[in-house]
């Protein structure tokens, strides 16, 4: 995600600037860039890659006496991570910054060109100081150009903006990504997050969407769509490693909450009115596909299993899910009329790339699902889809996985739309559902205290097992996983139906199980096979809109017609359960033992 930073005032720009972009490393970024305006001279760097080449490029710079600076870390959604693509984005005598999506930047991009406007970028941001530039040539004042330039921008933003028109002033706005203003005496700081100016700013006021304004020496006005504002000035914290994880306890725990939000990023320009549309995939991408084979490993193949079923059910075309590591020594039979799909949160994974390689070099169309922009599976793909979650820090993954089914679930809308084997109708229900996921997904104090108080009965016994049906069968095996990577404790996911063929031999009182029984999906059926484990004496906790009295532990969740909304709460809380079963164990949540977050060996 991108990372905005701001200074205004007297001291050295440039180690303010770079200083601040460097904590938000954690972020993610493929390039980083700064502008700055002193005595009247503007000057810009921008660089692809670390910010050690970005520091590399200003080695000779200094700034003195008093200026106003933007800088900005680009995690690349529109365009590709080149210089040229990277902020601050320039017009003939402006600049900003942005993170977020202008989802409305073709329409206005368009009106721009017509108007005579050269773009440069592949970028929706670049539409932003153009369409300052132009109202500027009609308005009193820049800041009324400005308020003319945001009140036409749909979607997301956080935006910084300067200008040679007022070398004093820094512009900005927030609508639906994180931008905060920080005060130290006549010292002005904006940034993306906390981190960045603890230790120099001593106040700061979180802007709200909807909230915009100017900052000079002399004054910082702030307003919304009713008029002016007072800022809500509160002090800063102070401790940094806990301010990088917005006061979660762990990385993990932050990623778990993100997702509500995140998931919104994942949909942005993606699910519009009345359909699905991928930027990244050209019209026929389905021409000629009749079959589907998707290889990954760990959460990132349990989101495959998952999506199978919705290809399968939606797009009726065969879809077979690989592990990769067996995949790639199997000698499969390999059609091409086969798209395949390789998912992976890193783009790394030694084992996924090898098995598209492979698929590659048996002539296959590829389509890579990620995290990564840039990252050697999205280099090798024929056609990548970013999953746009974020950095993932936490080893266990959590918002990767939302944000991959997520994209699979739009995925197979949209071929669904294409080979016509859904209805406008069942789309337009689809995409119903689709936008009530963020509520899905957030998580109440309620529900972290419930899950807290009921972990400390899950640290002993011997074993767990997750057991769902259909697309809540993958989701149990991604249960499972979370809870032994963080806890050390054996768990397997299984379908419930599968149960009486063999495991439930192991069934006894200190065997627990943790059944996914969502209303909206073969209810009746998962509710026998509790039952029979109930019979054998298992504890069981159950995670159901419906209560079941059989149950030792219930975990309600909210009555939805749709499985997918069912899907992603119960995902978060068996996210939830692992994260506090291991905390109560005493485990690195965010580092577990033995393993890494990206696996770039066989
Ligand atoms: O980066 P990838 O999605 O390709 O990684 C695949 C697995 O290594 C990864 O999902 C792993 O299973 C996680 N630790 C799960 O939490």
């Amino acid at each position: 995600m991108c990372g905005i930073v701001g200074y205004l005032g007297e001291k050295e720009k440039k180690a303010i600037l770079l200083e601040g972009l460097q904590e938000l490393e954690y972020r993610g970024y493929d390039s980083a860039g700064i502008a700055i305006i002193e005595h009247h001279q503007l000057k810009h760097y921008k660089a692809i890659g670390k910010l050690s080449n970005l520091k590399e490029k200003t080695k000779h710079f200094t700034s003195t006496g008093f200026g106003i600076s933007i800088g900005h870390t680009r995690w690349a959604t529109h365009g590709k991570p080149t210089e040229l693509n990277a902020h601050p984005h320039i017009g003939a005598y402006s600049y900003v910054v942005h993170n977020g999506i202008i989802e409305n930047y073709q329409l206005l991009k368009a009106q721009l060109i017509q108007e005579g406007i050269t773009f440069v970028t592949q970028t929706d941001t670049e539409v932003i100081v153009h369409l300052f530039e132009h109202h500027s040539k009609q308005t009193s004042t820049p800041f009324e150009a400005f308020e003319k330039t945001i009140g036409q921008l749909e979607g997301a933003y956080a935006i910084l903006l300067i200008s040679e028109l007022a070398p004093d002033t820094i512009f900005f706005a927030k609508n639906g990504s994180p931008m905060l203003v920080g005060f130290e005496g006549d010292d002005v700081y904006f940034a993306s997050s906390d981190t960045p100016i603890i230790g120099r700013a001593k106040e700061v006021h979180y802007l709200a969407d909807g909230e915009y304004g100017y900052a000079t020496n002399q004054a910082v006005a702030l307003f919304d769509a009713t008029g002016t504002k007072a800022f809500t000035k509160q002090p800063l914290p102070t401790d940094k490693a806990l301010a990088q994880k917005d006061g979660y306890r762990f990385f993990m725990e932050k990623e778990i909450y993100e997702q509500s939000h995140i998931i919104s990023e994942t949909m942005m320009g993606r699910v519009l009115e009345e359909t699905i549309h991928f930027e990244e995939l050209e019209e026929n991408f389905f021409d000629g596909i009749s079959a589907i084979k998707i290889c990954a490993c760990g959460t990132s193949y349990h989101s495959a299993l998952a999506a199978s079923y919705l290809f399968e059910r939606m797009v009726k075309v065969r879809c077979s899910v690989e592990i990769a590591s067996e995949f790639r020594y199997k000698e499969p039979l390999l059609t091409h009329d086969t798209l395949f799909v390789t998912i992976s949160q890193s783009g790394e994974t030694a084992d996924t790339l090898k098995a598209l390689k492979m698929a590659k070099q048996a002539g296959l169309k590829s389509l890579s699902i990620c995290n990564v922009d840039n990252s050697s599976i999205v280099r090798e793909s024929d056609c990548a889809i970013l999953t746009r979650a974020g950095i993932e820090k936490g080893v266990a993954s959590t918002k990767a996985f939302a944000t991959q089914t997520m994209v699979l679930w739009m995925l197979a809308l949209t071929m669904g739309e294409h080979k016509q084997t859904i209805t406008p109708t069942t789309l337009a229900q689809e995409i119903t559902a689709m936008r009530q996921t963020p509520k899905s997904l957030q998580v109440t104090d309620r529900l972290h205290a419930k899950l807290n108080r009921l972990s400390k009965r899950y640290l002993h016994g011997h074993g767990f097992f997750f057991i769902g049906r259909d697309i809540f069968y993958p989701l149990a095996l991604e249960g499972a996983l979370k809870l032994k990577e963080i806890s050390y404790l054996h768990a397997e996911g299984y379908p419930a139906g599968e149960m009486k063929h063999g495991p439930i031999a192991l069934a006894d009182s200190r065997l627990f199980t943790i059944a996914l029984m969502p209303k909206s999906m073969h209810y009746e059926k998962i509710k026998s096979n509790v039952e029979e484990l109930s019979a054998r004496d298992t504890t069981i906790c159950a995670i159901s809109p419906e209560p079941f009295e059989l149950a030792d532990d219930f975990i309600q969740t909210h009555f939805s017609t749709h499985p997918m909304l069912e899907f992603f709460e119960m995902m978060v809380i068996t996210q939830l359960l692992a994260l506090e079963i291991s905390v109560r164990l005493g485990n690195d949540v965010d580092m577990p033992r033995n393993l890494a977050k990206s696996v770039t060996v066989e």
